[in-house]
């Protein structure tokens, strides 16, 4: 039996590196009955809006969701698809693997971490206006229950994959009442996993953490607007926007997305490297009961970037979406 799941192929790059994934996930055994609906710059000129009311529908009802990039038109009065989306499904967790790949040119090894990040509050709930002419406000929302179920979300991960540490990022010595609120949640939370070692960190020590030794973080979580710096400063660590899988996770919703844009300047010309938008499905496979064919995926990534031949241009290389996609193909084994 096939599992439906949504597909948004998205703008730009997205419907290359889209048609892409399905090919391998189809090859790797995955049991897919893909729904496309629309959202982005397409569904602006056919509905009206970036995301229409009929996507939010289908996702509703089918609850997965494999989404390609979306362009935000700027400055046409839209919000950000991504950021409507997190809400209108309350797709509350982002979840970013952030894992050393072979021969991958990058100053570190063994990078193994989760970035988890709290995706609808902080700086971007959307409250901003203009207090006089010349001074904008911009609302910070911290509430206590968002704090504690994206804290607990993170232990939770952390148990179910047998982490060993999850370390919560703030900025409370500044930022007293809003981080101090979260941390006071995150430290009532850690108390009930006694097992893990919980660890707490400003986010600026974070940051040159990171840049000094990543393999010494395991599970890190914290609010918006630092996980969605901080996810992209990971994705870095290990190889870039290219290569880097995504999840938002709700409490009955999930939608799985390569973390990287529509890519403008290589839209259309075959040269986008599909493989953050595979690995994604290869999440999504694993979370909807079919973890064999992601694991295939998986592995099939790591053979093709050690074998290192069609690679795409953001890889050093000089293959193609379509010459890529064929390798990762042949590299598809059914033993992993
Ligand atoms: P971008 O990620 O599209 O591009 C940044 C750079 O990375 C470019 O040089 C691009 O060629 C390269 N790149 C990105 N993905 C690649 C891939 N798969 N293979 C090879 N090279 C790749 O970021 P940018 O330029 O800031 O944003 C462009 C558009 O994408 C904007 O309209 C933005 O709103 C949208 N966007 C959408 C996202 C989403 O839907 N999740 C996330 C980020 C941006």
């Amino acid at each position: 039996m096939k599992t439906p799941v949504v597909l948004i192929p998205g703008d730009g790059i997205g419907p290359e590196v889209t048609e892409a994934m399905r090919e391998v996930v189809e090859a790797a055994g995955g049991r897919i009955e893909w729904e496309e609906a629309d959202a982005g710059l397409v569904a602006v000129e056919k509905h009206g809006g970036p995301l229409p009311e009929q996507t939010l529908e289908r996702i509703r009802h089918r609850r997965v969701a494999l989404k390609g990039p979306c362009a935000t038109p700027i400055g046409k009065g839209f919000r950000s698809i991504n950021v409507r989306l997190r809400k209108a499904l309350d797709l509350y967790a982002s979840v970013r693997p952030v894992v050393t790949l072979p021969a991958v040119d990058v100053p570190y090894d063994r990078v193994d971490l989760i970035v988890v990040r709290e995706n609808t509050e902080g700086l971007y709930s959307g409250l901003e206006h203009e207090v006089v002419p010349g001074i904008v406000e911009s609302l910070r929302i911290i509430t206590k229950k968002a704090a504690r179920r994206i804290v607990r979300f993170a232990f939770e991960l952390a148990r179910n994959q047998g982490r060993r540490q999850v370390t919560f990022c703030h900025k409370a010595d500044v930022l007293r009442l809003s981080d101090g609120l979260f941390l006071s949640e995150a430290r009532r939370v850690a108390r009930n996993y006694p097992f893990l070692d919980f660890q707490e960190m400003n986010v600026d020590s974070l940051c040159m953490e990171l840049a000094l030794d990543p393999t010494r973080f395991d599970v890190l979580v914290m609010e918006n607007l630092f996980g969605d710096v901080l996810s992209d400063l990971c994705a870095g660590l290990v190889g870039g926007l290219g290569l880097v899988p995504g999840a938002n996770i709700g409490k009955k919703h999930a939608v799985f997305e390569a973390v990287h844009g529509t890519a403008p300047d290589i839209a259309g010309k075959g040269l986008a490297n599909p493989m953050a938008l595979i690995r994604s499905a290869a999440m999504m496979l694993a979370h909807i009961g079919q973890r064999q064919a992601g694991e295939r995926i998986e592995a099939s990534v790591r053979r093709t970037l050690q074998a290192g031949e069609d690679l795409t241009g953001d890889l050093g290389g000089t293959g193609t979406t379509a010459t890529l996609t064929r390798q990762l193909i042949a590299n598809l084994s059914s033993d992993n």
